[in-house]
């Protein structure tokens, strides 16, 4: 199974990333549109393994303090388009801890560097319209590890486990 850790996002979030899509759609930017439901901030992509149990774990061990999360501005890797968030010192010690915890687990992530986007389109056409989602933010207390399947209609994101915040 394909594994990621990550933080689900907020409804308010999300509805402003959907607008964000909506409003890109409407200037003629076609491509492969996230669907709302699947939105997420991916931390850490462990990939395939054998067993889920290892990765829960891990996920267990990893202690944060409940922090704010908001949305900045957009970019691209290459045809991939996305919206980014706030600088967030707390966001980054999160993403360090995880994969400090994975590695002492000897479970197997990418280790390219953490560079904070939610994707919105795949195989995006044309050129970024200086447009960006409205500034939504949230508080992050639950991260998860997830499961990624291909479905008929596109990924298949299922929630197998998750570590909530220390109590304030
Ligand atoms: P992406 O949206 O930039 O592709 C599930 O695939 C999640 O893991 C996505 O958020 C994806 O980011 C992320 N991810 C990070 N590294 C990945 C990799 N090497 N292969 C596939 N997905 C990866």
């Amino acid at each position: 199974m394909r594994l990621f850790i990550a933080i689900l996002l907020s409804d308010d979030m999300k509805d402003s990333l959907l607008d964000a899509q909506n409003r890109l759609y409407d200037r003629g930017v076609r491509g492969r549109f996230t669907a709302e439901e699947n939105m997420h901030l991916t931390l850490a992509f462990i990939g395939e393994v054998p067993d889920a149990e290892p990765a829960l774990d891990a996920l267990a061990a990893v202690s944060f303090s409940p922090f704010e999360l908001g949305l900045e501005g957009m970019g691209r890797f290459g045809d991939l388009w996305w919206a980014g968030m706030r600088e967030s010192a707390p966001l980054d010690a999160v993403v360090r801890r995880i994969r400090r915890v994975l590695a002492e687990s000897g479970i197997p992530f990418d280790k390219k560097r953490f560079r904070a986007h939610i994707t919105l389109i795949r195989k995006a056409s044309g050129d970024l319209p200086g447009l960006f989602p409205s500034p939504a933010s949230m508080t992050v207390d639950t991260i998860s590890l997830m499961r990624s399947d291909r479905g008929r209609n596109g990924m298949i994101y299922t929630e197998l486990g998750t570590v909530e915040a220390d109590a304030e």
